[in-house]
């Protein structure tokens, strides 16, 4: 007599209409592999998901991102069989890195120097900030989608010019001229304001790394790229996430926009940090 193959569903609830959904599969069923497809369509679909208190072990987040298609190249070395550490304490992390991470506080897109955008990234809470160190998300493809057809026409085809030193100076205003020429060697990217995905879904690429729309007059362009920031982070489209030790949080890189919001930087709040490769260009 055969024997009934078990098979594994995906479980969740929506969080928001427009973001977010909650995973409410064992550590096992998801670490199994038998997800991986599920999980990844919808996180395409929801943008932001959440595993409420799985408490991965680093080699398990390692096992679970690789599941899905295998981590990125990490910053400072790290190589792709570790996490990445998320910390603004410089006895945990190398302070050069501690300069980077300062720009988290504010709304951004993770390596969009990168030709290939992340495709994913995932934090696990190991401790917790007392106060604050909460993690915001927007979902740049809802808010694009909601834009008027007027808006869509204006914005068509525009290009934005990213730098990673124009969003140094969100929380470093006064560099000294070694500082700026430091930021400054870590290059510019190019990329179209409204992506297409494989898919055919058009999101917003925005963030604190978005300096000045090609073409445009400084005025025009900072009014617009604030203009739309504001819009795709307004309340339909941002879910925030209130940390408990051990939760795992993933999301669409290419369609979201995320920060954590202010907490005190010698707390010791830390975050083990995963990223899946990206397999499309920004640029279709
Ligand atoms: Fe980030």
């Amino acid at each position: 007599m055969a024997t009934a193959a078990t098979t594994t569903r995906l479980r969740y609830e929506a969080i928001k209409p427009k973001i977010g959904a909650r995973v409410l599969n064992t550590k096992e069923e998801l670490l199994s592999g038998e997800l991986s497809e599920d999980i990844l369509a919808l996180m395409e679909e929801r943008g932001v998901l959440v595993f409420p208190e799985i408490d991965f072990a680093d080699h398990e987040q390692v096992k679970f991102s690789n599941s899905l298609g295998g981590n990125a190249d990490e910053l400072a070395g790290q190589n792709q069989d570790s996490v990445f550490k998320v910390t603004l304490d410089e006895k945990a992390q190398h302070a050069n890195v501690v300069e980077y991470l300062k720009g988290s506080l504010f709304w951004h897109i993770d390596g969009t120097m990168n030709p290939i955008p992340i495709r994913a990234s995932m934090l696990t809470a190991k401790v917790l900030a007392p106060e604050g160190g909460d993690t915001e998300f927007a979902n740049t493809a809802t808010s694009y989608a909601d834009l008027s057809d007027e808006q869509k026409a204006e914005i068509e085809g525009l290009r934005v010019v990213h730098s990673l030193w124009c969003s140094a100076f969100y929380h470093t205003p006064e560099p000294s001229a070694e500082q700026l020429a430091d930021w400054q060697s870590k290059g510019e990217a190019e990329i179209p304001l409204v992506v297409t995905n494989s898919t055919g879904k058009k999101s917003l690429v925005l963030g604190n790394t978005a300096h000045y729309i090609r073409g445009l007059d400084m005025k025009d362009s900072q009014r617009l790229l604030h203009g739309l920031r504001a819009f795709a982070t307004s309340e339909p489209y941002v879910y925030k996430h209130v940390w408990k030790l051990g939760d795992t949080v993933m999301w669409d890189n290419r369609t979201s926009l995320h920060r954590a919001t202010p907490y005190d930087p010698y707390c010791g709040r830390m975050m083990h940090r995963t990223i899946i490769k990206g397999g499309e260009a920004w640029d279709q």
